[in-house]
């Protein structure tokens, strides 16, 4: 039996994760952001200390992509030197990491899919933040695995992590929604990020990778998906990501 110790154990895919290995008969020791901060250097060190795992799989992140344009030092901290406090610790103990990021650490002006050779350019402070966490891991840890990501939905989780249960909690709400049409890229469904991104642990296949599903949309095509298949009776217009203005730069074409 293997075990595992996973950050940010009650978010969207620190719950799927925790499950997914349960149920392959290893063990998960999960951590909420309460049982531990991953901004806390030595507590990060202790935890691992104490509970001795077999790698670290860390799901713990600040991923307010709006609010991190203000709250950057949080974001920084948490995404950026969270990441390397787990990467320090997991070298200590000569174990892997796994460790997600995110299509943001691009800028989204390419027209064709995003390749592991193209150099990140991140647009927005919450780009930035991952990038930097990117940076923490590569630079202590000796077998990691960097998963870059973008636009998860799964079963678990609070609406604010998943773009689809944010949109039927408007929907209870509103009668009319506009939403972007110019942010495209490839939804990822939680339960597969989660095989892949173990898969590649077992195999020890140390490196950076981009995991999205096939196909790719808008986010406007998206809800409009949804309103069919749950015969929402409101009505959905396209807008543009400057009608929003305020937010963050969200990076634009991510097909994968
Ligand atoms: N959701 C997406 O669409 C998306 C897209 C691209 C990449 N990703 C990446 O996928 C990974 C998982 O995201 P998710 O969707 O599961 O997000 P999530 O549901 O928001 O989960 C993140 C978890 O991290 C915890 N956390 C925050 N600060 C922490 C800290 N200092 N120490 C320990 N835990 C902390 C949060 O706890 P509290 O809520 O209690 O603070 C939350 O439970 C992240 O690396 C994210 O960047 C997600």
């Amino acid at each position: 039996m293997v075990k595992y110790l996973i950050t940010g154990a009650r978010g969207q895919l620190g719950l799927e994760m925790a499950s997914r290995i349960e149920g392959s008969h290893n063990k998960a020791l999960s951590f909420s952001h309460e049982d531990l901060d991953i901004t806390d250097l030595m507590t990060v060190r202790q935890c691992v200390r104490d509970n001795q795992p077999d790698g670290i799989i860390n799901c713990a992140s600040y991923n307010a992509v709006d609010q991190a344009e203000n709250d950057w030092q949080r974001a920084y901290l948490v995404n950026g030197i969270g990441a390397q406090n787990l990467a320090i610790a997991a070298d200590e103990h000569n174990i892997p990491l796994v460790h997600f990021s995110t299509h943001f650490v691009f800028s989204g002006e390419q027209r064709i899919p995003y390749t592991l050779a193209d150099r990140p350019d991140p647009i927005s402070r919450y780009g930035k933040s991952k990038l930097l966490g990117e940076e923490g891991v590569r630079s202590f840890s000796r077998s990691f695995i960097i998963v870059r990501t973008g636009w998860l939905f799964g079963e678990h989780g609070k609406p604010s992590a998943s773009f689809p249960a944010k949109l039927l909690e408007w929907m209870e709400k509103k009668n009319t929604l506009s939403i972007v049409d110019d942010q495209i890229a490839a939804p990822s469904y939680v339960p597969d990020l989660v095989a892949a991104s173990l898969s590649l642990l077992q195999k020890k296949a140390w490196g950076i990778y981009h995991f999205n599903n096939g196909g790719s949309c808008s986010r406007y095509e998206w809800a409009s998906y949804m309103a069919g298949k749950i015969a929402w009776k409101g009505t959905i217009t396209p807008a543009r990501t400057a009608d929003f203005p305020g937010g963050a730069c969200c990076p634009r074409h991510l097909p994968p």
